[in-house]
């Protein structure tokens, strides 16, 4: 279910994706914790929405680059699933070499987004050294409070 690959094993798709990651870090906002991160989101019809982290002085009003991307392609796309999201983050201009991993309210909202269209999401963590493949967040995030929960 969990995977690592070199970049250049990665299909063309996963490729673009990454690099649109990589890519949308140079809008994230963070001059307090000064760690860029950037997500790209894939529609099923191809598109690719990308987000990054916004910082803010009350540090808890900030949000994280997953979720700055998924919300946007919820509200601007609500009829196209999600289908993969890639996650890069670097320090200064260097890109990590270890992927890193969503934190938990963000796995959460994967994992919502996952319901919401009744499909899982292939998430790539991007690191130099590696990308770490899951196929949906279900390993990430196992034990998951659900719809079905709320009922
Ligand atoms: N951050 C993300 O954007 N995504 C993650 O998965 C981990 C952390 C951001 C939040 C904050 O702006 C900075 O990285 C340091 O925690």
């Amino acid at each position: 279910m969990m995977h690592i690959y070199e970049m250049a094993e990665l299909n063309e798709e996963d490729k673009q994706l990454v690099e649109a990651a990589k890519q949308a870090t140079s809008g994230s906002y963070a001059p307090y914790s000064k760690f860029n991160v950037g997500a790209a989101v894939r529609l099923q019809n191809g598109g690719i929405i990308v987000g990054a982290n916004q910082e803010n002085a009350a540090f808890p009003s900030g949000l994280c680059a997953e979720r700055t991307a998924l919300f946007a392609a919820g509200a601007q796309h609500p009829d196209q699933p999600v289908v993969a999201l890639a996650i890069a983050a670097r320090k200064d201009r260097q890109f990590l070499p270890q992927p890193i991993p969503p934190c938990g309210a963000c796995r959460q909202v994967i994992s919502g987004v996952e319901e919401r269209y009744g499909q899982p999401i292939r998430i790539l963590l991007y690191g130099t050294e590696g990308v770490l493949v899951s196929e949906g967040i279900s390993p990430l995030l196992p034990l998951r409070f659900a719809d079905e929960d709320l009922r």
